[in-house]
């Protein structure tokens, strides 16, 4: 049995393997892609979606373009579309296809209210198109079977000390998502830092000869030189690909070792804004609402990369 998903993306390196892994596997039925400001601005996370899409063969999956800035706070300024990691516009051939029209948040909760309850939702980018839909429809959350995130971080930040960047970017939106009541799962930096795909499992990747091979070896590559020369992670050579961890989660939740645990997010802390807090204390008497993952199995998650992008449209 397949599973349906949404996608919501700020794509963005890691979130272009995300969209190919979830396009591609056999056990899952990706609905559509909703598109958020992040990584980059949304006109170019839209067209970088539209190009994923196009470049495996399957321009008939949906793309939705959705919020230009976070929920209440001004777009941020320090967004730099230039950075070594992802870039502005991903290198492949412009986009010959058009996102759907309307707005990706309409499309969310239309899409949702006629559904049988069976789509989970999986951002990786900031949470605004999620929390924005909450707001505007809060019957959608009896539809939602799960949410999946790619966001936050425990042990240590990398927008900044404290925060991880999907959440750091729109942390009012994060804190409606993660207290929305519905099961949660988070895929943290804790998990995706210990994943890591490396120069070798990229040379892999391309002699896949597939579309999705190729692309996922030729961003991880880039993402490989970006870590490598601005967070080096604990073996050089290597780096995360969160996203897709994400996407890999739901075909196999034994790819991530989860603790279900109270978490929040802190929207105004002079220090600690955006921090995702988790509190593991054994005496805490809140109620748990987030399956929290500490860990990742890395040979797993590589194979799980490897079958599936060597698959074609
Ligand atoms: C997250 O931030 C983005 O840069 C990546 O696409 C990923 O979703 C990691 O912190
Ligand atoms: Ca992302």
């Amino acid at each position: 049995m397949t599973t349906k998903i949404i996608l919501d993306v700020d794509t963005g390196t890691d979130d272009a393997v995300a969209l190919m892994t979830a396009a591609l596997s056999p056990d899952l039925e990706l609905i559509g892609a909703t598109t958020v400001n992040g990584n980059t601005g949304i006109d170019s996370t839209t067209e970088n979606t539209l190009r994923v899409f196009e470049w495996i063969g399957m321009p008939q999956v949906p793309v939705h373009r959705g919020m230009s800035r976070p929920l209440s706070r001004p777009q941020m300024t320090q967004i730099n579309p230039a950075t070594r990691i992802h870039g502005d516009l991903l290198d492949l051939p412009a986009a010959t296809i058009k996102a759907q029209p309307g707005h990706a948040v309409d499309w969310l909760i239309e899409t949702l209210m006629a559904s049988d309850g069976d789509i989970t939702l999986v951002p990786v980018g900031p949470l605004t198109n999620i929390a924005m839909a909450i707001q505007k429809e809060p019957a959608i959350l009896a539809k939602i079977p799960e949410i999946v995130i790619m966001g936050g971080a425990h042990d240590h930040g990398n927008s900044t000390a404290s925060a991880e960047f999907n959440i750091w970017l729109d942390p009012e939106a994060a804190r409606v998502v993660v207290n929305c009541g519905r099961p949660i799962r988070m895929v943290p930096l804790d998990a995706t830092h210990r994943a890591l795909v490396s120069l070798e499992d990229c040379a892999r990747l391309r002699a896949l000869g597939t579309p999705a091979g190729e692309a996922a070896a030729r961003f991880t590559e880039k993402r490989i030189e970006g870590y490598d020369a601005t967070q080096p992670m604990h073996r050089a050579g290597a780096a995360p690909v969160h996203d897709a961890l994400a996407v890999c989660a739901i075909i196999d939740p034994s790819v991530i070792t989860t603790h279900f645990i109270p978490v929040d997010i802190e929207t105004g802390g002079f220090l600690s804004d955006g921090r995702t807090v988790c509190d593991f204390r054994f005496r805490s008497r809140k109620p748990a609402n987030v399956h929290f993952a500490m860990d990742a199995d890395e040979p797993k998650f590589v194979r799980m990369l490897l079958e599936i992008l060597g698959r074609t449209a």
